[in-house]
């Protein structure tokens, strides 16, 4: 059994994009700017918006941060969002989803100039990703991809089974994995809440990406052996002997599945790491194609 060990990869990318960034300096180029929107104060979110702004800096990218009060109007973050996507300084910006009830998040990603949208989360984006042409892939699947990829695990083939249709993992997951190439090629079952008997068709797949924030759902007896196992959850369970209160657990039994898996990824250390890795290099695409303009 192979760990897949995203935070070392993660750190992998991060050094290769900072080498990126010593050459532009060098060069006396602009360094990719990164901007990030959080609206409220979720714990969870402010900790994920956090690491990304701290990864900016490790990479030598410029970042701004933008913290809106939980009562901010939507009219408010679309005036926040022109002024992001008018300003030449930055690349590429995120809205950190997700947001209070006031906000309808269709017309947040719908505002966010596609050359600009860094998450990949804007419809010509993420159809552009459906059709194989040339796009910002959101930051979760291209780090699962990229994981695969640098692992060398094969796809092609496969029975890929995406569990959760989320627009940020499951949905985009289940393209990515049937597109033509590498890692591609599988065969796709997506998997959701309503799906019946699902363990009939878990214990089908020779690749199980989970995206559904129940912590330990995937059990061994729901698995074949040799399985590959991708865990996208992050759920904060309560844990009083824990610092925090709270640890951070998968949607995987990791202990009794990763026996009979060929590769798995922890959690945390798996999956996580990679998100902030390739939001880093979605920025320096959107910088470079930003320069080229
Ligand atoms: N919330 C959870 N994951 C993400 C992400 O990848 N991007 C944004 N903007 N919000 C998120």
């Amino acid at each position: 059994m192979t760990i897949l060990d995203g935070k070392k990869i993660s750190n992998d990318i991060k050094d290769e994009i900072a080498e990126e960034v010593k050459k532009m300096k060098a060069k006396g180029e602009k360094v990719p700017h990164l901007a990030a929107v959080i609206v409220g104060n979720d714990g969870a979110s402010l900790t994920y918006v956090g690491s990304k702004v701290r990864a900016c800096e490790r990479v030598g990218f410029e970042s701004t941060l933008i913290q809106l009060s939980n009562t901010t109007s939507e009219i408010e973050l679309l005036d926040t969002i022109e002024e992001l996507n008018n300003n030449d300084d930055i690349d590429g910006f995120i809205v950190q989803l997700p947001l209070p009830e006031q906000i309808d998040e269709q017309n947040v990603l719908l505002a966010v100039d596609p050359n600009k949208d860094v998450d990949g989360f804007h419809p010509m984006n993420f159809g552009r990703m459906a059709l194989d042409m040339s796009t910002f892939i959101p930051a979760t699947p291209f780090g699962i991809l990229e994981l695969l990829d640098r692992y060398q695990v094969e796809t092609s083939g496969k029975h890929t089974v995406v569990i959760g249709r989320s627009h940020i993992v499951g949905r985009p997951m289940s393209i990515l994995m049937g597109r033509k190439g590498f890692p591609g090629n599988s065969t796709v079952t997506l998997t959701h809440s309503r799906t019946k008997n699902i363990e009939e068709i878990t214990k089908q797949a020779d690749i199980i990406i989970t995206a559904l924030g129940k912590p330990e759902f995937l059990k061994a007896d729901m698995v074949k052996n040799g399985v590959v196992v991708i865990d996208v959850g992050i759920t904060r369970v309560p844990d009083a002997t824990k610092q925090r209160g709270y640890r951070i657990t998968g949607d995987v039994d990791f202990e009794n599945v990763s026996k009979k898996a060929s590769f798995i990824t922890p959690v945390p250390g798996g999956v996580g790491p990679m998100t902030i890795a390739m939001l880093l290099k979605n920025t320096l695409l959107a910088r470079e194609r930003h320069s080229k303009k």
